[in-house]
């Protein structure tokens, strides 16, 4: 387990160098990230490399015993060579290319620019790649951030249709695909294909889905070229990529295949205030951030990479959210905590010191900008010395697994349905409902190996790969699917047989009809003599006859009489989206017949297994008492019983 931070030398004044890197092993980090935006720096003519002032920079920092991180800096392709090369900017969908003077300014399918960045990488990691203080990489920054995954210029037209005849092989099997007799939207050849955008209203929803699949091809495709020249020349040394929270536009699964370490960027504070919660839970998380939210990123990550970390944990107020709060003290340790009770491998935090130019000079530091400790040095400081009281050891399975897929996900995004519809905000609630319950869950691909999960959920994923269903048809797990699954063949079609589709040979139903529903509207489904509230969605379902081989049952309906809750074995269909409570009550039944021992923890405590660990978080702003979720002569290695706000207990379970 790994503590750094991210550095910029470029910021500062030589001088400052070596006492930076000696307060930073004295803080008791071991780890320090440099390089990822300083491109002009390196290359500051055309051809012509300046490595001298980087070397020592490095030289400083290994000096100290820090294990240097090097971002590879295609983030911010210089001035110089965007003037050369105007064909490298991304293009809006009205054909607009995007402007110099932020960053991501770059289409990822531009030759051009991949041939340049192939150039710097390579000079990069010729120079650095046996380095004895180089221990990881990571490439290019926080793909897709600012909105730049698609790009509608030229070059991404070229390759989409290349990308789309390798996948149907003829122009009729492409129409077919996208039902394109519709509204005469047929094509003679490849050639006529154009990206999905600017058209006047909704575009083809098979043509965006490829679309999509393509635009995110074309990142796994550029970030497997620096992966392939890192290998080569920096043996031993193990590859990251920074992903962002909330963050779907590409298949994270494909990225993560080709790297060793998944890393995520935390700033709770700052996407609680972008998420779509109620005024008043926002205004008391507002120093918190959101309980789950964090472990939902960190479990979510964990299931891309054999390894995983945070390389941008946040330490003060940011610059970018609409409003930005300062953390309650404790805070950033509790996160930070949190992430090594997920399994981290690393934690990061952004940034060493506050920078007092440019465009994130609002953005805190460990330090503040005069250099003096911000308040969250202190609390680096603590997490290292927690740390050591831990010994936290190898992270296991858990028992509940959640199944989250990009392409579901971007059918959600394509044709919600309803507002706010949203396959990654349905599998947070169910997360989060889930994590109330005291339960510890992986996040995991379609593709993972399920075997020795008690419960598997499904959090309305449209298209089911065929090895999952093979997988779910053999677990002698609990299966729990919820609304939509299954709604969707891999073309954006409704299924023949209709939802849900794959899983019909596990759960013998027909999904006629679904209604979304406005935000105050709600249906009331009658279980056990008690009421439990749907929101959103609902569908209407029809069973199979009575005599039919896989019989069903039905454990709760709707106020009209249709069924709401149905069992067909050990797998269970919710037919509409219940509300928080309701979900709580209704996995907590699931998670017990599942042979699971769910513990209720309210709304702002948190556990977290960890091998032969348990952890203990309280989000809340009273002190949580652990009695009965802890046994009374539990040996605790840091915290107690008693949990004041932000504070943290782990102990031997
Ligand atoms: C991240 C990014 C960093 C910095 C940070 C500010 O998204 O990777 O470079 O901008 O946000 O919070």
């Amino acid at each position: 387990m790994r503590l750094g931070v991210c550095y910029y030398p470029e910021h500062w004044p030589e001088e400052k160098w070596a006492d930076d890197a000696r307060r930073m092993a004295e803080l008791g980090l071991s780890c320090v990230r440099i390089g990822e935006f300083a491109w002009a720096k390196f290359e500051p003519q055309p051809g012509q490399y300046d490595w001298d002032w980087f070397d020592r920079a490095i030289e400083t920092l290994h000096a100290e015993g820090l294990g240097i991180i090097l971002g590879t800096p295609t983030a911010t392709p210089p001035k110089w060579l965007i003037d050369r090369h105007p064909d490298i900017l991304a293009q809006d969908e009205h054909g607009r290319p995007r402007r110099f003077g932020s960053r991501r300014h770059y289409c990822f399918s531009s030759e051009t620019y991949r041939r340049e960045c192939r150039g710097i990488v390579t000079e990069m990691v010729r120079r650095y790649g046996e380095h004895p203080g180089v221990v990881m990489w990571q490439t290019d920054n926080e793909y897709g951030c600012h909105d730049t995954v698609e790009s509608y210029s030229p070059a991404a037209q070229a390759a989409f249709r290349v990308w789309l005849e390798n996948r149907y092989g003829t122009i009729e099997a492409l129409n077919k695909a996208w039902g394109a007799v519709f509204w005469s939207q047929t094509y003679r050849s490849f050639d006529e294909v154009d990206p999905p955008g600017a058209t006047v209203t909704e575009a083809n929803p098979s043509h965006r889905l490829d679309f999509q699949r393509f635009s995110s091809d074309q990142v796994a495709s550029f970030n497997r070229e620096q992966v392939d020249i890192i290998r080569a020349f920096s043996p031993g040394r193990e590859i990251t990529h920074n992903f962002m929270g909330v963050f779907t536009a590409f298949d994270h699964h494909k990225v993560g295949a080709d790297l060793d370490v998944a890393t995520w960027d935390s700033y709770p504070l700052g996407f609680l205030d972008l998420m779509p919660l109620p005024e008043d839970l926002k205004r008391y998380w507002l120093r918190q951030g959101h309980p789950d939210f964090q472990a939902f990123h960190h479990d979510l990550y964990r299931g891309c990479s054999p390894k995983w970390g945070v390389m941008e944990q946040q330490p003060g107020p940011v610059n970018w959210a609409p409003y930005n709060p300062a953390p309650l003290p404790g805070m950033v340790r509790l996160w930070s905590l949190e992430a090594i009770a997920h399994g981290a491998d690393l934690v990061s935090w952004f940034r060493w010191r506050q920078v007092p130019f440019a465009q994130e000079h609002m953005h805190a530091g460990l330090q503040r900008p005069d250099g003096a400790p911000a308040p969250a040095y202190d609390e680096a400081r603590q997490v290292a010395a927690d740390v050591e009281a831990i010994k936290a050891g190898e992270t296991t399975r858990s028992e509940v697994a959640l199944i989250f897929d990009y392409e579901s996900q971007w059918t959600h995004l394509i044709q919600p349905q309803g507002k706010g519809m949203d396959l990654l905000r349905q599998a947070f609630e169910t997360y989060s409902s889930l994590r109330q319950l005291g339960l510890s869950i992986d996040i995991l691909p379609q593709s993972a190996d399920l075997s020795g999960y008690k419960l598997i959920v499904l959090p309305g994923l449209p298209i089911l790969n065929a090895g999952l269903i093979k997988q779910l048809k053999e677990t002698p797990g609990t299966i729990l699917a919820l609304p939509r699954t299954g709604s969707k063949t891999d073309n954006f079609h409704i299924p023949e047989t209709l939802a849900p589709g794959a899983l019909q040979p596990l759960m013998p139903i027909r999904v006629t009809r679904v209604e979304s529903l406005r935000p105050l509207v709600t249906e009331t489904a009658i279980w056990v003599d008690s009421e439990r509230i749907v929101i959103n969605w609902r569908e209407h379902v029809e069973l199979p006859a009575p005599d039919s081989e896989l019989g069903v049952h039905v454990e709760a309906r709707f106020a009209d009489g249709s069924a709401f809750w149905i069992e067909a074995g050990q797998v269970h269909y919710l037919a509409g989206w219940p509300d928080n409570e309701a979900a709580v009550n209704i996995f907590g039944v699931i998670a017990k017949r599942a042979g699971l021992e769910p513990r209720s923890v309210g709304p702002s405590l948190r556990l977290r297994r960890l091998g032969d660990l348990e952890f203990a978080f309280n989000y809340g702003l009273e002190t949580a008492s652990l009695k009965g979720l802890v046994p009374e002569d539990a040996e605790f290695r840091i915290g107690g019983m008693d949990l004041p706000p932000a504070g943290v207990a782990a102990w031997k379970a």
